[in-house]
């Protein structure tokens, strides 16, 4: 439903309008988060396998026309060795996530994801790399593949035109975050926070989109310039309205796993934890081979240290218990 056409939107469209941190609101969604989830807290291991990408959305690093980009793509035992540090670290869920690299054939991804699943049972798999056909979906589904992330970004059609070249579309990607539902994925969907002539009523558009689509996981973070990008020259989003927005998103949906995510933190630490107490219940500690850990660059300054590697485990676990809540090592699927 566009925004406007609902008779809450004006009042959803009023809390959004301040960026403040609410300390009310988030305990709020605290509450609701603890009826549904208690105070587990779900580890995701983050691989980050290809940095090339054929896309050119105008925010990322990764574009395709950022001559000045790092490439790298990992083999599938570079893969799989960084599945066994995890699973070895108490991690039960990985994420594969890469640009959309043309280099990732379906029985390239097939045959990882089965061999993750094989050697791994008790784990889940989530990928997130983009855009591709029914046909690849379903495949990879068949594979073993449990979930799937893809951020419909923006689901306002002019803002996504201002974030996009003309290859791209709003419809497409909408149509593929159907598909992967209807195929029995769980799904997760999201948006930037502060991109680029984004309004309060684009990001009402947003949370009416998330609730059409029903998702299982919803990834919020704001927006973080990259210097060798057309929005090299933007401002970051901010931080406490994306925390804020957190905090709305679990109450309108309780079940959702909901992560303090990466660029969060890379404006300030402590924004983990205020995600954390304000409705979030996912992190996504980093996994990726640190050789080329540094090369996935969507934004300038990412954390690639400290409480974001997947090898700081049982720190992350001590600031979990120091704000009261327990890092748990399961699969962690979604309670609906
Ligand atoms: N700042 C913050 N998030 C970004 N993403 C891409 N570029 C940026 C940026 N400059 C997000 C997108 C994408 C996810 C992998 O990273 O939402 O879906
Ligand atoms: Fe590619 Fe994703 Fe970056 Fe767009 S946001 S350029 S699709 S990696």
């Amino acid at each position: 439903m566009a925004a406007g056409k609902n008779p809450c939107d004006s009042a959803l469209a009023a809390i959004v309008s301040s960026s403040d941190y609410d300390g009310e609101l988030a305990s709020c969604a605290d509450s609701v988060r603890r009826k549904v989830y208690s105070d587990e807290v779900y580890l995701r291991g983050l691989i980050e396998i290809s940095s090339y990408c054929r896309n050119n959305c105008f925010y990322c690093g990764l574009r395709a026309g950022n001559a000045k980009a790092l490439r790298y793509r990992l083999s599938k035992d570079e893969i799989l060795t960084a599945c066994k540090e995890g699973c070895e670290l108490g991690f039960r869920t990985f994420v594969l996530q890469g640009g959309e690299d043309p280099y990732f054939s379906d029985s390239f991804i097939c045959d990882v994801v089965s061999s993750i699943k094989r050697l791994y049972p008790d784990c889940a798999v989530t990928l997130s790399i983009g855009e591709r056909e029914y046909s690849s979906y379903k495949a990879l589904f068949d594979a073993g593949a449990d979930r799937y992330l893809l951020r419909h970004e923006t689901a306002d059609d002019a803002h996504y035109r201002k974030l996009h070249p003309e290859s791209m579309s709003l419809q497409n990607r909408k149509e593929c975050l159907f598909a992967l539902k209807e195929i029995g994925y769980q799904v997760g969907s999201g948006f930037m926070v502060g991109s680029p002539y984004q309004t309060v009523e684009n990001i009402v558009s947003d949370i009416r989109f998330l609730q059409e689509l029903s998702p299982d996981m919803i990834g919020i973070g704001p927006f973080i310039p990259h210097r060798n990008t057309p929005f090299g020259s933007f401002s970051c989003g901010s931080a406490d309205l994306t925390i804020r927005l957190i905090s709305i998103l679990r109450l309108l949906f309780p079940y959702a796993l909901i992560p303090a995510t990466t660029s969060l933190a890379t404006i300030a630490e402590e924004n983990r934890k205020k995600a954390l107490i304000s409705g979030a219940n996912v992190i996504m500690p980093n996994l990726t081979p640190l050789k080329v850990r540094k090369k996935y660059e969507i934004y300038n300054r990412k954390l690639s240290s400290s409480l974001e590697s997947a090898q700081a485990v049982e720190s992350i676990k001590a600031m979990l218990a120091d704000i009261g809540y327990r890092a748990v090592s399961s699969r962690g699927d979604v309670k609906r």
